[in-house]
Parts: structure tokens; sequence; C-alpha cells
């Protein structure tokens, strides 16, 4: 007979960052940020699709600046293998040239997303640009790139909850949880 897991995907292994935790720390990253662009007047939070929607909803509300928000969508030629081919999808509206932008994702694996994006961006003449993620593995990076506001480091696992998905799966979950494949996919 098998046991009912008490989450709400069969395939959790187990919770790596508590609800309270992640609150508190994006705390922290609100209040840093808010002390950091005092002089700013047009500060941009620009969030990667989807991933980083749950974060970027729950820090800009901790934010005591004027902000504005933007999204982008980008995706990997070969997501499996890491490529480092990295395809817009969607790009931001706003015109940011002249603007402080804060781009905002999930999660830092091998660091092609952000760094393709931070060139991407830099050539359109933002005044600065800084990268915020909840989340980084550092294990696996496979290109320098710089992370300005960081929620997090964890070690070398697939993880969901918060806006992270497993196959668009596990996004609700109010927590960071580290997964089995084994379990399969419900
Ligand atoms: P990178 O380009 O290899 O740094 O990949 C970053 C993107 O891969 C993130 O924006 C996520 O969409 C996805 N990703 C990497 N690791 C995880 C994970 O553990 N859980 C969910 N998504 C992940
Ligand atoms: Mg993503």
């Amino acid at each position: 007979m098998e046991t009912q897991s008490h989450f709400p995907y069969s395939f959790i292994e187990r919770v790596i960052i508590s609800e309270a935790d992640i609150e508190a720390r994006v705390k922290d990253l609100a209040d840093t940020i808010s002390a950091d662009y005092l002089d700013s007047e047009r500060l941009l939070l620009l969030g990667l699709l989807r991933g980083s929607v749950v974060f970027i909803t729950d820090l800009m509300r901790k934010i005591r600046r004027p902000i504005t928000m933007d999204f982008m969508s980008v995706s990997s030629y070969n997501k499996s293998e890491s490529s480092g081919f990295v395809r817009i999808d969607a790009d931001h509206k706003t015109n940011i040239r002249g603007w402080d932008v804060i781009l905002i994702d999930d999660i830092v694996d091998t660091g092609y997303t952000i760094r393709t994006v931070q060139k991407l961006l830099l050539d359109r003449e933002p005044r600065s640009l800084k990268v915020c993620v909840l989340l980084d593995k550092p294990e696996r990076h496979k290109v320098d790139i710089a992370i300005d506001y960081l929620g997090f480091s964890i070690p070398d696992y697939f993880v969901v909850g918060y806006g992270l998905d497993y196959e668009e799966k596990g996004r609700n979950l109010p927590y960071i949880a580290a997964i089995d494949l084994n379990k399969g996919g419900g």
C-alpha cells in the first residue's frame, strides 16, 4: 500500500528553504535595494518570465522606493545540455536608456541566461544594471557572472516552488523543495 505524500506533488523530496526563511531574506534584499537606490529616479525591476514572477511580486512590495516593473521571456535552445544559446521569446517594453535596471531571475544554474540577457541590456545603455536572483547553484556555473543581490546559495539540487518549476509543475509551492525525479511527475 502506498502512503499519501503530504506534499501536493509526488516528486518532492524535501523542503530545503521554508516560507518564513524566504520571506525574511526577501525583506533583507528589499531593504538593501531601497538603501542602494536612494538617488535613483528611474528604477526598473526587470523580471525573467516565468520563474521570477513570485519573487518579483513579493520583492517589489517590500521596496520603499518608486519603481516600475517589466518582463522579458527567454529560453535556452537546448535545456538539457546547457548549450549556452539563449533565445529571446518576448522583449521588455520599457525603453531602458538612462534607467537603473535590476535584472531579476529565480535561479542561476550555468549562468548562460543571466550573462546573455546582461549583454543585451547593456547594449541598450541603462544608467546602471545589476542582477538580483533568489537562488544560486555555484557548483554549476559555466561562466563567470556577478550576482549583486542573492537570496540563497544552494547545492546542486533541482528545486521547485516559489515560482520555480519542474516541467511547469510546482510553481505555486510557498517554499523551495528539492525533487526526486525517480518519483515521477505527479
Ligand atoms: P542557466 O542559464 O543555466 O543559468 O539557467 C537558468 C534557468 O534554468 C533558470 O531561469 C530556470 O528557469 C532554470 N533552472 C535552473 N535550475 C533550476 C532548478 O533547480 N529548478 C527550476 N528551474 C531551474
Ligand atoms: Mg527561468
